[in-house]
């Protein structure tokens, strides 16, 4: 007998399934769920696949997403616990391990997480070898290097999320003192995302107005209008959330759906992203920090070569000696 679903439709052609813009999340916990939800509502992937060890909890995260697909244009969400069903990812976004408790910096969860990596990275690249990684996981500077060093991937296609938050916060705070939308507010938050960032002031402006040119000393001790308290804040940000609510997931989502449409829609926006930065303002340590890149369909096209102070650039080697300290410690 025919079925019902053979008496409505005729087929003409067999259905394409593959798409070109799956990306995988690999862990459902706030910040995955954060980043998977900001994806599929914004239109940056229809294809997610969702990859966690808590069979209950992932197949709870994947139905709860479905049941929205009318209103997400009719996107393909799956879930498992299986790799396999990450096969051909154009982007892997990796937020797994454990997270910040009250009190604790980034860099001490880094062993913990980077023993959870030796099972994540070459499982992604195994059944997604062209893949882009896009590393969330803190300590995310210490975590990209740990996944290029796992990966076996060209430097271009290992990204961290790194300071694109952090300089999101940075023009979130510009914006409340000047009364001008986070988007006119132009400033960047380089280095480690964490407690030895770099607020690069001598670059801070307004429709192109150099701030510096206006208050010589901003973001300077002497500033009687004490600039730096912003980048303070943006260093304390992580720290304030997670006392007030136990962690921290919406601005990250947030944060890393932006570097996702960047890749994904391979469109050389300029971001804040941890790459590899030997080689550049004379860091000779082999690590990932945030610099501002360019970014497509080939992850990192471009670094911008800031021009930086003295002051600056040191701080820069600071976080870069500082790592390094870290990463030779590492059981990899
Ligand atoms: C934060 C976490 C993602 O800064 O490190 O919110």
């Amino acid at each position: 007998m025919t079925s019902t679903k053979n008496a409505l439709l005729s087929e003409v052609a067999s259905a394409i399934v593959d798409t070109d813009n799956k990306v995988t999340v690999v862990g459902v916990g706030q910040v995955g769920m954060a980043v998977a939800f900001s994806v599929l509502a914004q239109g940056i992937s229809h294809d997610v696949v969702l990859i966690d060890c808590v069979e209950d909890k992932l197949q709870g995260e994947m139905m709860d997403l479905q049941h929205g697909s009318l209103f997400l244009k009719n996107p393909r969400i799956n879930a498992s616990t299986d790799y396999a069903a990450s096969a051909g990812s154009r982007l892997c976004i990796v937020t797994a391990g454990v997270r910040q408790r009250e009190g604790e910096s980034r860099l001490d969860l880094v062993q913990r997480n980077t023993d959870i990596f030796k099972h994540i990275i070459p499982n992604l690249v195994k059944y997604s070898p062209n893949t882009i990684l896009l590393i969330v996981s803190n300590p995310v500077d210490i975590l990209t290097y740990v996944a290029w060093k796992l990966s076996g991937l060209p430097k271009n296609r290992v990204i961290g999320s790194g300071t694109n938050l952090d300089s999101s916060r940075f023009r979130f705070l510009m914006s409340q003192r000047l009364g001008v939308a986070p988007g006119s507010c132009h400033g960047w938050i380089i280095g480690e995302h964490g407690d030895s960032s770099v607020a690069v002031w001598s670059g801070v402006n307004i429709a192109g107005v150099r701030i510096r040119d206006i208050n010589p000393v901003i973001g300077t001790e002497e500033d009687p209008e004490k600039w730096e308290d912003l980048h303070k804040n943006v260093v304390d940000s992580a720290y304030q959330v997670i006392k007030l609510k136990g962690y921290t997931n919406w601005a990250i989502g947030l944060s890393a759906a932006s570097l996702a449409h960047s890749i994904l829609k391979n469109s050389f926006h300029i971001h804040a992203v941890s790459v590899h930065v030997k080689g550049h303002h004379e860091i000779e340590q082999d690590v990932f920090l945030s610099l501002p890149a360019v970014l497509g369909g080939n992850g990192v096209t471009n670094i911008v070569n800031q021009c930086l102070t003295e002051a600056e650039r040191q701080k820069l080697l600071k976080s870069a000696s500082l790592l390094e300290e870290i990463q030779k410690n590492l059981k990899l």
